[in-house]
């Protein structure tokens, strides 16, 4: 965790105090993306870790996963899966629903896109509770697929592991500020 990287990502990330809602200390990655430096980093420290894991799909959750996930599919040799919210896929889909702080909300994936056994990493910007990750896992699952690994840019150190995710191993660059 000396990685002198981490340090530039950290300080790329902007915090917005009461964003969306009172008391929420958003964590803002499109200042990460402004910072050549700062997002090819992000991009790179991924790219080292999985690239010789056997990883054939690459699936982003909607939306910010989308941000980061490509780059790491094109230069790792593998293919991008969208997991989308609820009604943006065409073709037929399955569906995981999972709980929110008031409410649920729930995500999509084609059918097709990923067949059993293929080995998958999974990655989003941010996870606070796990539930959106625990979902994604659970598409993925069910369709025979290997989920390797989750992995977000910023995470609290207390979810790492095996904690939350049912198993699956937990990835995280930076904790929040
Ligand atoms: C945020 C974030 C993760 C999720 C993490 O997305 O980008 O996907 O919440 O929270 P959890 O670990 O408690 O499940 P959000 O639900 O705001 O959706 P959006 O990216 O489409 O705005």
């Amino acid at each position: 965790r000396g990685d002198p990287r981490l340090k530039a990502i950290t300080e790329a990330i902007r915090v917005v105090p009461h964003f969306p809602k009172r008391g929420i200390m958003f964590q803002d990655i499109t200042t990460l993306l402004l910072d050549h430096k700062a997002f090819k980093g992000t991009v790179d420290i991924f790219v080292d870790r999985y690239r010789d894991m056997g990883i054939s799909v690459v699936a982003g959750v909607e939306a910010r996963g989308f941000m980061f996930g490509p780059s790491i599919a094109l230069a790792i040799g593998a293919k991008f899966v969208p997991l989308r919210k609820p009604k943006k896929l065409p073709g037929e889909v399955i569906s995981e629903d999972y709980e929110l702080e008031y409410g649920t909300d729930c995500l999509e994936m084609h059918l097709g896109a990923v067949q059993p056994g293929e080995r998958v990493l999974v990655i989003d910007d941010l996870v606070a509770t796990g539930g959106t990750l625990s979902a994604a896992i659970r598409l993925l699952e069910r369709v025979g697929a290997v989920v390797v690994e989750c992995a977000c840019v910023i995470g609290l150190p207390e979810l790492k592991g095996q904690s939350g995710l049912n198993g699956t191993p937990l990835y995280v660059l930076v904790e929040p500020r």
